[in-house]
């Protein structure tokens, strides 16, 4: 059985007293949780203090995006070592605001997908499609083609470190949700993807989750669909009690 995974993405939205005030509030909130999987992921700023907040509790802490060399002269950038470094267990890959906002390519995210693999963290590989390209009935092919390309070159034994997460960039921080059904069509697709280019066992054990205003409201009908294993979660990660119901939904 796959165990569902929830994973809070704060984007560039927190300050050091405010993580301060919603790790504690998390930590009230969901220390008797358990059979689900969490994570919080800070800004790079900010990952060394929160994994020191955590020490001690289930929640885990993952960056949002890393380079794909292991140091040298990249300014600006930070290596997957340094992750490791301050304590981090997951990195976001590929998120949609990389891919539409810094013009990241399936090329490069594959490059630190493979990195991240070799270096010990569990990346977490973001697809979606936007509206135009749903209108367009081309949710599929796109979803296929991030994928394909993400993982290019990842072996089936790597595939163990890997979670997919499904956000349609319509539904990233609109209010708007992509339905339970639609939701799971995608889904269904990107695990039958898996087990015919890895095998029936991988694409059981891959957790793929839903991204994109996932709130305490709607999060237990997404969740309680056959493939959908947890939730990524921008906007609502940033309440304490927003969050924690959402990783209460997911048990
Ligand atoms: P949202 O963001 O929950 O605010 O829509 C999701 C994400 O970007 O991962």
């Amino acid at each position: 059985m796959r165990k569902n995974f929830v994973a809070g993405n704060w984007k560039m939205n927190i300050t050091t007293s405010e993580a301060e005030a919603l790790i504690q509030g998390l930590k009230n909130n969901v220390s008797d949780v358990s059979g689900v999987d969490m994570a919080v992921c800070p800004p790079f700023p900010y990952l060394k203090l929160v994994a020191e907040w955590l020490k001690g509790s289930a929640i885990k802490v993952g960056a949002q995006n890393m380079y794909f060399e292991s140091k040298g002269a990249f300014t600006g950038e930070v290596a997957p070592e340094m992750l490791l470094d301050v304590g981090c267990h997951y990195v976001i890959l590929g998120h949609s605001e990389r891919r539409h906002v810094f013009m990241e390519k399936d090329e490069g995210i594959n490059k630190k997908v493979k990195k991240a693999i070799e270096t010990g963290l569990n990346p977490i590989l973001c697809v979606g499609e936007l509206l135009e390209e749903r209108e367009a009935g081309k949710t599929n092919d796109v979803v296929e083609s991030q994928i394909k390309g993400g993982l290019a070159d990842i072996s089936t034994g790597e595939m163990d470190q890997v979670t997919i997460a499904y956000e349609p960039v319509w539904a990233i921080g609109t209010g708007k949700t992509a339905t339970p059904e639609q939701a799971q069509a995608v889904h269904r697709f990107i695990r039958e993807w898996i087990s015919e280019n890895y095998d029936a066992d991988i694409a059981e054990k891959t957790r793929i989750q839903y991204g994109g205003s996932v709130k305490p409201g709607n999060a237990k009908e997404l969740m309680d669909q056959p493939d959908i294993d947890g939730a990524l979660v921008g906007g609502a990660s940033l309440k304490a009690d927003d969050f924690a119901a959402i990783i209460k939904a997911a048990r």
